[in-house]
């Protein structure tokens, strides 16, 4: 949990053997990409690449292909500690500590090259390589703290890359505010922080509060930042890369087709501003690590899927007192980590469940379907979720679609941002007897072997 950058992680990992030293030559477009996928549908192993064609950096991926790893990075054995962590780590905050040095300013460029970097591309149609793995941070213009997130950035240039971040978004609305005004926004992308600083910029907190005293929450230890080279914008001093930008709001660089993590390619987007790369810091010996993103399983999905069912509780919560599991539906098996929420609760009035419902769909988890049952199924057997949704669910009685909502941005079904949702209860009405709904059982099952 206290690792201090992706690469004190990655010792460990090896020396447990869960991480996968590749020494022969793979090259960054694709075949890295293709290790990674097949890591994700078997809930395999991290790697290190050693020898990226047309490189001499290393490239570390697939850390987040297995839901092991998942729980490991927010230091919880199980998904209910990996989640409660994540919401602690909201509220119990530690503000990071400013420091001179660190040894991401081992090797100070500027006059930066792009192409230097192993960056990856993934899926087939991808309309070049993309940065997936970068934690961005900038200064916020409307609430004067730093604001994390991450977002795609498509490399269109050997000083020039594109950036994919809706105005919602901490950076998206800091550079349309800025442009707004005529100015750039400096911009640093982060690459091979600790995992508390990866995960922190992803938590789902008001824009007032600055993602890296969550990842301080997370580490419980305060995050190291140094200031940047050629722009003042703060970074962890421990990381392997930083890349220093300018946002210019006010220009264009379109970006995609890009695959996403609802499994599809997303649009050509002309709207995306062009950033303007202005130096880079980096260790000596840096290793770029890089993110895969598109049909599910996939990395993003599997990173979002503790976020969202933090996201999922406080919703249902908010609706009755008795939640008790929740997840959203991601791996080998399906689901993309963002759209199947599934709540477990001990239901004591025949609303309950839909007002889990109405709560978790018009929430900030961005679910498109709830299914609510009750909490002697589950959640973690998809047999019994299966169980449940077959015997306790009269369709007509029990499955409610709501009407066009805000959804989530890359659902390619609806008209953009806006999703139909759905609402399924599985649980046992009130009033029936719930011997008819007994599950059977064969006593001595667990008593024999052969
Ligand atoms: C691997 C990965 C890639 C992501 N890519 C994007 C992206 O390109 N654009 C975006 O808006 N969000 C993206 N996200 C989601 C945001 O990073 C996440 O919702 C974050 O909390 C946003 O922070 P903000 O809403 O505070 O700006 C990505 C998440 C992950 C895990």
């Amino acid at each position: 949990m206290a690792w201090k950058s992706l690469r004190e992680w990655s010792e460990d990992l090896k020396d447990r053997g869960d991480l996968v030293v590749v020494d022969e030559p793979v090259s960054p477009e694709y075949e890295i990409a293709a290790y990674v996928k097949k890591s994700c549908e078997e809930e395999g192993p991290a790697f290190r690449f050693t020898n990226v064609e047309g490189h001499d950096m290393d490239v570390h991926a697939g850390f987040f292909a297995a839901k092991r790893r998942i729980l490991e990075a927010l230091g919880g054995e199980t998904k209910k500690e990996a989640e409660t962590n994540m919401v602690e780590a909201s509220s119990d905050r530690i503000e990071p500590t400013l420091v001179d040095d660190g040894p991401v300013k081992e090797v100070i460029d500027t006059e930066p090259n792009l192409d230097e970097i192993p960056i990856v591309t993934h899926n087939e149609k991808d309309v070049g390589p993309y940065i997936t793995s970068g934690v961005q941070v900038a200064n916020l213009p409307h609430t004067g703290t730093r604001g994390q997130g991450i977002y795609r950035q498509l490399v269109t240039g050997k000083r020039e890359l594109s950036l994919w971040s809706p105005e919602e978004r901490r950076v998206g609305y800091a550079y349309r505010v800025n442009a707004e005004e005529g100015e750039p926004t400096e911009m640093a992308i982060v690459i091979g922080a600790s995992p508390s600083v990866i995960f922190g910029s992803i938590a789902n907190v008001g824009h007032d509060i600055d993602k890296y005293s969550v990842a301080g929450g997370l580490m419980n230890e305060s995050v190291e930042l140094v200031p940047g080279e050629t722009i003042d914008v703060d970074v962890p001093a421990h990381a392997e890369i930083v890349i220093e930008t300018l946002i210019h709001g006010d220009e264009k660089n379109p970006e995609a087709p890009f695959g996403e993590y609802p499994g599809v390619y997303s649009e050509q987007n002309e709207n995306t501003p062009r950033v303007e790369v202005t130096g880079i810091m980096r260790r000596e010996d840096a290793i770029y690590d890089t993110v895969l993103t598109g049909l599910p399983p996939n990395e993003d999905g599997m990173m979002n899927w503790i976020p969202r069912c933090a996201s999922v509780r406080a919703s249902a919560q908010q609706a009755v007192p008795n939640v008790n599991q929740v997840d959203v539906k991601i791996g080998p098996s399906g689901g993309n980590g963002v759209f199947q929420a599934r709540v477990a609760i001990d239901k004591r009035l025949d609303g309950d469940p839909w007002n889990v419902i109405s709560s978790v769909l018009g929430g900030r988890s961005q679910a498109k379907y709830c299914m609510v049952v009750d909490d002697d199924i589950d959640l973690d057997e998809e047999a019994e979720v299966d169980w449940a949704w077959e015997t306790r669910v009269q369709p007509q009685r029990d499955v409610y679609t709501f009407p066009t909502m805000t959804g989530a941005p890359l659902d390619p079904s609806g008209p953009k941002r806006q999703a139909q949702k759905m609402g399924i209860d599985a649980t046992i009405p009130m009033d029936e007897d719930s011997e008819r709904y007994e599950p059977t059982r064969v006593p001595g099952k667990d008593d024999v072997e052969w």
